[in-house]
């Protein structure tokens, strides 16, 4: 038989005992830390959007309209962020340590896509270090209001989290098409990973 995970019983012994959870600052924190980021991937996507109107790049199958469409998510979720953290008694705007750490390794982020030299790919990348923080950002924060009970926020959390799924997909496949060219990202001209390194036909 399944034994209990260690959080279902830590919720299993709060339910017996009457107790409704409150907010940890554990919680609290993250969600300041989500919010500071997200807040910081609206810009990034706004200088990604200006730099991508400025260059007509094509080596990629990115469109203005996709990235509006990230932009809008981010800001989305940023309000839905400060809406939950108002919700549970917090301060939305409360200087957190979570949210004064992702603040500084955000300005390196920001650094790279403001700067007028750094390529589309370079750009890219650096999104693609954002979008794989969100999704790991989300999955945590969903796994927190799990353990404190805090259901009403899963439901929005989880949408906010496909979002995400959906944001490191398309810029991992885009920043892919950068590098290596579309034709290539797409499958046309490489069967299999051998086709691209002939070297390990000697090995
Ligand atoms: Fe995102």
């Amino acid at each position: 038989m399944k034994q209990p995970s260690e959080r279902s019983r830590r919720r299993t012994s709060r339910a017996a005992a009457g107790t409704q959870s409150q907010p940890s600052q554990l919680l609290l924190d993250k969600l300041a830390e989500r919010l500071a980021f997200e807040r910081g991937g609206i810009q990034f996507y706004d200088a990604l959007i200006g730099k991508f109107e400025a260059s007509q790049d094509s080596s990629t199958s990115m469109t203005l309209a996709d990235l509006q469409k990230i932009r809008q998510d981010e800001a989305r979720h940023a309000d839905m962020l400060a809406g939950a953290i108002a919700g549970i008694g917090g301060e939305p705007d409360a200087p957190t340590p979570s949210a004064e750490l992702v603040g500084i390794e955000s300005q390196g982020l920001k650094q790279v896509l403001d700067d007028p030299d750094s390529t589309i790919a370079q750009s890219l990348h650096a999104l693609l270090v954002a979008e794989m923080t969100d999704n790991a950002g989300w999955e945590l924060l969903i796994a927190l209001a799990e353990d404190q009970e805090h259901m009403a926020l899963i439901s929005d959390f989880s949408v906010a989290l496909d979002e995400e799924r959906a944001h490191l997909m398309q810029v991992q496949h885009w920043y892919e098409e950068a590098m290596i060219g579309r034709a290539v990202s797409d499958g046309a001209l490489i069967d299999d990973v051998s086709d691209m390194n002939p070297s390990s036909s000697l090995h």
